[in-house]
């Protein structure tokens, strides 16, 4: 069976889809079967960050409603072998997870899903996920947040999570006296990583290739490092 992982925040902006397809590519490179399945139905975007721009033909809407197969609706990666998108219907689906997880669990090794800010929908989908990567910035509101998004995670079931710290700074920790261990300590998470701020992350989005398929430093190695921990490998953290 395969493993589900949620990544989630609270706070808009923090890098989830930057993170969930970093990560889906960096398993794929460790021989994994990986889905990535964008639940931000509204402002989907996963697409984008794995360099499958309006690639998807139908979405997990279509096969809810029986459009379609799940092996259909699956869009494969260019880049990245045994790597698939299933991308997120226009409207809001009623329910699905109960359909859609068994069977994504039972062809994948990892299925990767892209919540959106706020808490909502990471709710709905939390009974059905192994493990939560809350996504924080160092900063006070993305701090605030993510302790938030932790605990109401945890209210509706998935009681396991890390902190992956996004865009770190060394500048501007060194500038505000902060260090990563402040954000550790206000969110209250053990930490599963840190990534840090990198230009090639916005590089990779205006050329329409994956972060990983561009860049083997900054962030696209520390994303590497993050998912051999996911996959049970000991890789020192490094701070
Ligand atoms: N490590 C990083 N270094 C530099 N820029 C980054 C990094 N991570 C993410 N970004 C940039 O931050 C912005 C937001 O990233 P992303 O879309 O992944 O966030 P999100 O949490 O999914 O947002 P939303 O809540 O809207 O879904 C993007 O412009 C992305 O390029
Ligand atoms: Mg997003």
């Amino acid at each position: 069976m395969g493993k589900v992982i949620l990544v989630a925040s609270g706070k808009g902006g923090t890098g989830k889809s930057t993170t969930a397809a970093a990560l889906a590519c960096a398993l794929s490179e460790l021989g994994r079967r990986v889905v990535c399945l964008d639940a931000d139905v509204e402002l989907r975007n996963l697409d984008l960050c794995l360099g499958l721009s309006d690639c998807a033909m139908m979405d997990y809407g279509d096969v809810l409603a029986g459009r379609c197969s799940l092996d259909d609706a699956l869009t494969p990666s260019r880049e990245f072998p045994s790597l698939f998108l299933l991308a997120a219907p226009v409207e809001p689906p009623e329910g699905g997870a109960e359909t859609l997880i068994p069977s994504l669990t039972e062809n994948f090794d990892y299925c990767l899903l892209d919540c959106p800010g706020g808490l909502n929908t990471a709710s709905q989908w939390a009974p059905w996920a192994d493990l939560a990567l809350v996504v924080a910035a160092t900063d006070p509101c993305s701090q605030r947040d993510a302790a938030r998004a932790a605990q109401v995670l945890a209210e509706h079931g998935l009681e396991k999570a890390r902190l992956l710290i996004n865009r770190v700074s060394r500048r501007f920790l060194r500038s505000t006296e902060a260090t990563l261990d402040d954000t550790i300590d206000s969110v209250g998470l053990q930490l599963i990583g840190y990534v840090p701020e990198d230009q090639s992350v916005a590089y990779a989005l205006a050329s329409g290739k994956p972060l990983l398929s561009l860049s083997r430093r900054g962030a696209a190695a520390a994303y590497r490092r993050i998912a051999k921990r996911l996959d049970g490998q000991s890789v020192p953290l490094r701070r």
